[in-house]
């Protein structure tokens, strides 16, 4: 028998055992993401939505055992593994860091915001130093410390994505609407300016090692966050969460490091800056 054939028989024999062993020749290892603020709202919509691509999906929370959403994701041997994380605090980036030393992370989703769209303490005349200092904290500071304590594992995957939500609030040449308290979020809306900034020099700086930063907005999504802007009331005229996390999960696949330098939305288009 030639070598060839030999070859041949033992490249079958080498895929049929993969095959029952239910991996898949040529087939990669699982893409792993991981998405901050992933207990409910778009965050939830992530997580369901690469669990269903079956990625390894990291879903991380402030509050683990409040997050049943997330759990219940884990049916169907979907591999979702809840980790504890508040963007807000230095410590707890830091220890989930250490607990991931070594793992390769695909993507990493900088998803985890508040929003002072209920108007408590930031609105003008009343301004609260201790709500502007948490939202920039969650809002900017987070997805800068997440990142960086999570860059070796980002580096160490394949795919080696960083995406950060922002809003088309964020759009500095954006005409200002009449008084709507949408318009005045004082907080938020410069939180997200200042995102962007910062994911655009992260970029510029991670670029060389591979690295691409990517910047997507999910236009109106009725969550929490948008109800709490109009009283607690459901927006269904906006999208259903799981519905924009797909079409965001879309829009991230089409990121290089050629079209990142820019805001891209949901649609797929391109907004200001
Ligand atoms: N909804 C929209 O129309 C809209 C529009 C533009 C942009 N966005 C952006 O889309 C992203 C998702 O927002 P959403 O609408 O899904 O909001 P949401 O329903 O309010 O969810 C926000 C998520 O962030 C988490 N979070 C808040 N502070 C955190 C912290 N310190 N550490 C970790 N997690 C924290 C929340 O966790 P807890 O449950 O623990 O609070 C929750 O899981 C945000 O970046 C938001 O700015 C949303």
């Amino acid at each position: 028998m030639s070598t060839t054939n030999s070859f041949k028989r033992l490249a079958r024999a080498v895929a049929m055992a993969a095959v029952l062993a239910g991996v898949g020749i040529g087939t990669a290892q699982a893409e792993t993401v991981l998405i901050t603020g992933a207990n409910r709202g778009l965050g939830l919509g992530f997580a369901r939505a690469y669990a269903d691509r079956g990625w390894t999906v990291i879903a991380t929370a402030r509050n683990p055992d409040d997050a049943a959403d997330l759990k219940a994701l884990k049916t169907n041997g979907k591999d979702v593994t809840v980790e504890k994380l508040d963007v807000g605090d230095e410590a707890s980036i830091n220890a989930l860091a250490v607990k991931l030393k070594g793992k390769p992370i695909d993507l990493l989703i900088n998803n985890a915001a508040v929003n002072d769209g209920n108007g408590k303490g930031t609105t003008l005349g009343q301004f609260d130093t201790r709500f502007f200092e948490m939202e920039m904290r969650t809002n900017v500071l987070g997805p800068l410390l997440v990142s960086q304590a999570l860059l070796p594992n980002v580096e160490a995957s394949k795919m080696k994505k960083i995406v950060s939500i922002t809003s088309p609030s964020a759009v500095i040449s954006r005409p200002m609407k009449k008084e709507t308290r949408r318009a005045h979020t004082y907080f938020y809306r410069p939180s997200k300016s200042a995102l962007n900034m910062a994911m655009k020099i992260l970029a510029a700086e991670v670029r060389e090692r591979g690295v691409t930063v990517g910047i997507v907005h999910p236009g109106g999504v009725d969550t929490e966050m948008l109800r709490s802007v109009f009283d607690g009331k459901p927006q269904t005229q906006a999208q259903k969460p799981d519905d924009a996390a797909l079409k965001i999960v879309s829009v991230i696949d089409t990121l290089t490091m050629e079209n990142v330098d820019q805001v891209w939305g949901y649609d797929g288009k391109v907004i200001p800056w």
